[in-house]
């Protein structure tokens, strides 16, 4: 039987790669998106993923859509949080919704997604958690103070979950993806990109197939004994 795979905010970006390269080694797969129809139902006709629309910073939401999931396609075994958000700037200028919008999303989206998923994989003794960190949350990111507090709670969810599940088969493992070239990094001002680039010593973006080569293995059986540990994808920007 395939093993059933949830990627939030999976029918773009980077959770785009995730889903199909997850759908390509035989998972059963379902992606999760906040409010592009357009761009899900694009997704959902190019690969036959299924997609999902709901909110992961509202844990209602969040409980109602998994159960659907889990009833068309069977119980989750591996479980990528990605969806994410910025709402960058300077911090004298960020405002309190900016930052409680990212918190929402970025923070509590991971307690929300993988909360009610959690009991099953304790239940049948197997399950991969895999959360879609940043470089940012590692270093700090001028004009990212709410993002980067995310990104750094995700690793502490992590580690955490990692500790808690490992006698019951479950891993728990983040990616901190350095700058990839997603609609995301896109949006960032020409000239400040420019930089940031200048910054990468493999001296160009990364592509979102390489982050979702790094799920793939972290769903792995060959990745079973790996738990609580963070893959940096950066090119070299950040050496941790
Ligand atoms: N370091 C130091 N100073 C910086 C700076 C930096 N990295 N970036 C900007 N500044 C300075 C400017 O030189 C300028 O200084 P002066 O006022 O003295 O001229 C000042 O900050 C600009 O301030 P503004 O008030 O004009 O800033 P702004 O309102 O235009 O916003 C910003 C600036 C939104 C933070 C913009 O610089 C930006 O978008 N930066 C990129 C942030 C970033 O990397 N985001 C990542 C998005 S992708 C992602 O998040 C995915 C992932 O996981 C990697």
């Amino acid at each position: 039987m395939a093993r059933i795979a949830l990627v939030t905010g999976g029918s773009r970006g980077i959770g785009a790669s995730i889903s199909k390269t997850l759908q390509a080694q035989g998972y059963a797969v379902a992606a999760t998106y906040a409010g592009n129809d357009d761009a899900a139902a694009k997704f959902t006709e190019e690969t036959g993923i299924k997609t999902y629309k709901w909110n992961v910073g509202d844990y209602e939401s969040s409980q109602a859509g998994i159960a659907q999931v889990e009833a068309d396609l069977g119980p989750i075994d591996v479980v990528v949080a990605n969806a994410g958000i910025t709402r960058d700037a300077p911090f004298h200028k960020m405002t309190p919704e900016q930052w409680q919008q990212v918190i929402d999303t970025n923070l509590t989206g991971v307690f929300n997604t993988v909360h009610p998923i959690w009991p099953g994989m304790r239940e049948r003794g197997f399950g991969r958690v895999i959360v879609i960190s940043s470089i940012n949350g590692q270093k700090g990111q001028f004009g990212q103070v709410n993002y980067a507090a995310t990104k750094a709670g995700d690793l502490g969810i992590v580690k955490s979950l990692a500790q808690e599940g490992a006698a019951k088969g479950i891993t728990a493992n983040a990616i901190c993806p350095g700058y990839i070239a997603t609609e995301m990094v896109m949006a960032v001002p020409e000239k400040v990109r420019e930089k940031i680039i200048a910054g990468i010593p493999a001296g160009r973006l990364g592509e979102p197939e390489e982050i979702a080569r790094c799920v793939a293995f972290l769903a792995s059986d060959d990745a079973s004994f790996i738990n609580g540990s963070t893959i940096s994808a950066n090119g070299a920007q950040f050496v941790v």
